[in-house]
């Protein structure tokens, strides 16, 4: 069988000397969607910047197919093929919206852009403005399409339908599902919006302090009253 896209063993990490991932161990497979959910502060966006190299680690292994990835540096682990859009926008704003998708096409050819463009409309309209020209919508768009452009095989999204529309957000879902059945993309979802991120994933996991605190399936979750209450504090989903 061959290793799985993404296993995290034993992950601690955290902020200087402030630990705020306690002893994470999880696995993806294939083409699978996993949607990370937990209330504020729990630590959802901390993991997804440590598989991507950004905070400080403790201890613990990050093996994208196989190979420890936990002491590469971030930008050697986007090369192999970890994608990350963080949750704090990241565009370059001196450049326009058409050198900032350049800048995540890695050697594809320039042509690869149009991707983008037919997953966001919105972005070839906009494809000569700067990025500090964009809406927070549109920035959300550039960021989320850059890293798509690149490929990656292992794509971590953190709340990637904050401040877009309806309309939108449900084409965006719609695109990312494509992406994972092509079976080249296994996909990881932080998303506020529960029953968005539900029927979107195969299998959720919730986080509560920095630790896995349940893994199920979405239908798992909209059966168990007490623990959506107790870990994502909503009365009920719906
Ligand atoms: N740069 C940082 N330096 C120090 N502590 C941080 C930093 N970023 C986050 N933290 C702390 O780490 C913990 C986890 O935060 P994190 O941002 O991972 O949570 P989250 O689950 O993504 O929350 P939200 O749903 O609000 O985005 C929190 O206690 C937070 O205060
Ligand atoms: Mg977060």
């Amino acid at each position: 069988m061959p290793a799985a896209p993404l296993e995290v063993v034993n992950l601690s990490a955290g902020y200087g000397p402030t630990r705020v991932i306690e002893d994470v161990s999880f696995s993806v497979a294939a083409g699978e969607r996993l949607a990370v959910l937990g209330r504020n502060g729990m630590g959802k966006t901390s993991l997804f910047a440590t598989i991507a190299g950004q905070t400080r680690r403790y201890g613990g292994e990050i093996r994208l197919a196989g190979s420890d990835v936990a002491n590469q540096p971030s930008a050697a682990r986007a090369l192999s093929g970890i994608g990350y859009v963080p949750q704090t926008r990241d565009v370059f704003p001196s450049l326009t919206v058409e050198e900032n998708l350049f800048v995540g096409l890695k050697s594809r050819p320039k042509s690869a852009v149009e991707e983008a463009y037919t997953m966001f409309p919105r972005l070839k309209e906009r494809r000569t403005n700067l990025g500090s020209q964009l809406s927070g919508g549109e920035q959300q768009m550039l960021s989320t399409a850059r890293t798509i452009l690149g490929q990656p095989r292992v794509l971590l999204l953190d709340e990637p339908l904050e401040g877009l529309a309806p309309v939108i957000c449900e084409e965006l879902m719609a695109a990312f599902s494509r992406l994972a059945q092509s079976g080249d993309t296994t996909i990881l979802l932080v998303e506020q919006r529960i029953q968005s991120a539900l029927e979107f994933a195969d299998r959720v996991m919730i986080m509560e302090r920095g630790r896995i605190a349940w893994t199920g399936t979405p239908q798992a979750l909209q059966q168990d009253h007490e623990v959506v209450d107790r870990l994502l504090g909503v009365g009920g989903l719906h």
